[in-house]
């Protein structure tokens, strides 16, 4: 026998072995070369695979970062926090350890990047739809992690901006009726930021939330492998099945996506690459330039702003002064009128009746600044009842009307403002485009379940075309 075929048979013997003990080839099968994925998917389904490789690499690098950087707001001899001289020292005197770095902290962008067009993918094709709720709702609550995963990353270089950003999101808390003071000193562990908050945001940084992440992005692609991928065309491609059962319009994952995605991933390497390479502060939007200044309690910079992927919701904080709550009061009346209007069911219009007046009452009792933390809370939690806002009878962007598209437009443009504005110093005129922007933000999810009911849609095809 030759030697190939030798160890030919001793790998099926290997194999053999380890299938009676361990399910290896069985979940292969499942989940890789009998996994059946529609066959239209395009540039858009590159995120999700392109959102693990970014998660894995933030966890090996953060490996690497940790085995050098020290979580110590105490000053070294020669007057620098231990903690922005341990980032110093990686950049400088660990071989290699500036690569690292860079990777690590524009991975943090680019997860962003990746998440947001993950994400963009899912609206604009109906994925969040039945019966895909669960992958979309472990979604919501992934990015909820991403972004407390981001926030505590960025007090650790404890330069300047960690400092003061900490110490501006964390006051946000005191605005809370009653509880907010004791809360706002409880996470910081002191009545400023210090060396306690340091600490504790490094353990959250390091272990709590990737474990949670981890966990949930696991339960993310159980769910998805259950219910299978929507595509462009919105098809159920489980509905059409040959003899075997296997769908018509699918294509196993191994080896067709398996290659796509590594296609995807390579020219995202490039980019990124790039990036690492040539432009790692990213204009100053990456590395914010007032982080390379150490930590300074007694000096409070100019102009505090959070890094990019946070500043369309920091924008929505901001715009809610005691004038916009007029505007407020008038969308959440519209929706609760609409709601007792057109409702079927006696007991949903009195809730809704009901919630209406409450709402109203408590944004004439509670002051502005409070509900500018809620309705910033609030504007990433309401991506979770997107499944049950949209009522149009088809998922996908391509069968839908131009109502919907030119609201959805018009959406994107908010978000892409409030964004900009959100690294912008206040002024006048920025709060009140951002006012505006705010409004027609949350309009597009109080009005969703009446417009897409209205907007002029195509059938959807039985099969994919
Ligand atoms: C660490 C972050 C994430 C990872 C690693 C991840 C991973 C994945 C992967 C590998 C897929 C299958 C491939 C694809 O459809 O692109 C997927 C699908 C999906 N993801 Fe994510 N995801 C993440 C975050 C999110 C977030 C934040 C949301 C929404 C809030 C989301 C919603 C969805 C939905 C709805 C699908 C099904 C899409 C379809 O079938 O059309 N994911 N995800």
């Amino acid at each position: 026998m030759s030697t190939s075929k030798l160890l030919a048979e001793k790998g099926q013997q290997l194999l053999g072995w380890v299938d009676e003990r361990f399910p290896l080839t069985s979940t292969y099968k499942a989940h890789m070369a009998e996994y059946y994925a529609p066959k239209n998917f395009n540039f858009w389904y590159f995120f999700g695979s392109l959102a693990l490789l970014v998660l894995v690499m933030q966890i090996v690098t953060g490996i690497f970062l940790v085995m050098h950087y020290k979580p110590d707001a105490s000053l070294n001899a020669a007057g620098v926090p231990v903690a922005f001289a341990s980032v110093e020292y990686i950049m400088r005197d660990v071989p290699g350890g500036w690569i690292i770095r860079y990777m690590h902290s524009t991975g943090a962008s680019a997860f962003f990047i990746v998440v947001y067009l993950h994400m963009f993918r899912g609206l604009i094709y109906g994925s969040y739809r039945k019966p895909r709720e669960l992958i979309w709702l472990f979604g919501v609550g992934i990015f909820l992690c991403l972004m407390a995963e981001a926030f505590f990353g960025y007090l650790l270089p404890w330069g300047q901006m960690s400092f003061w950003g900490a110490q501006v999101i964390v006051n946000l808390f005191a605005a809370i009726p009653l509880i907010g003071p004791d809360l706002s000193v409880f996470i910081r562990g002191d009545f400023v930021v210090s060396d306690a908050t340091l600490n504790r945001f490094f353990a959250f940084h390091v272990i709590a939330i990737p474990l949670v992440l981890l966990g949930l992005v696991a339960a993310h692609l159980i769910a998805l492998h259950e219910v299978g991928s929507n595509n462009p065309d919105g098809v159920e491609i489980k509905k059409h099945k040959d003899a075997n059962g296997i769908p018509l319009d699918g294509i196993p994952f191994h080896p067709y996506y398996s290659v796509k995605d590594i296609f995807g991933a390579v020219v995202f390497l490039i980019v990124f690459s790039i990036i690492v390479f040539f432009a790692p502060e990213g204009g100053g939007y990456f590395l914010e330039f007032n982080n390379f200044f150490p930590a300074d309690p007694l000096k409070t910079p100019p102009h505090i702003a959070p890094v990019w992927y946070f500043t369309p919701f920091y924008s929505i904080l901001r715009a809610t002064t005691s004038d916009f709550m007029w505007a407020l009061g008038a969308l959440v009346a519209l929706t609760g009128g609409l709601t007792v209007l057109t409702a079927k069911c006696r007991h949903v219009k009195l809730a809704a009746a009901a919630v209406t007046v409450v709402a109203l009452l408590a944004f004439v009792l509670i002051e502005a600044k409070v509900w500018g933390v809620v309705l910033m809370g609030g504007s990433v939690l309401i991506f979770g009842l997107l499944p049950w806002l949209d009522q149009s009878p088809v998922k996908s962007i391509r069968y839908r009307g131009g109502l919907y598209k030119s609201i959805l437009a018009v959406w994107v443009v908010c978000f892409i403002v409030l964004g900009y504005l959100g690294v912008q110093p206040p002024s006048p005129i920025g709060n009140l485009v951002s006012q505006i922007c705010s409004w027609l933000y949350l309009a597009f999810f109080a009005f969703m379940p009446w417009y897409t009911r209205l907007d002029k849609t195509k059938p959807e095809p039985e099969r994919v075309s």
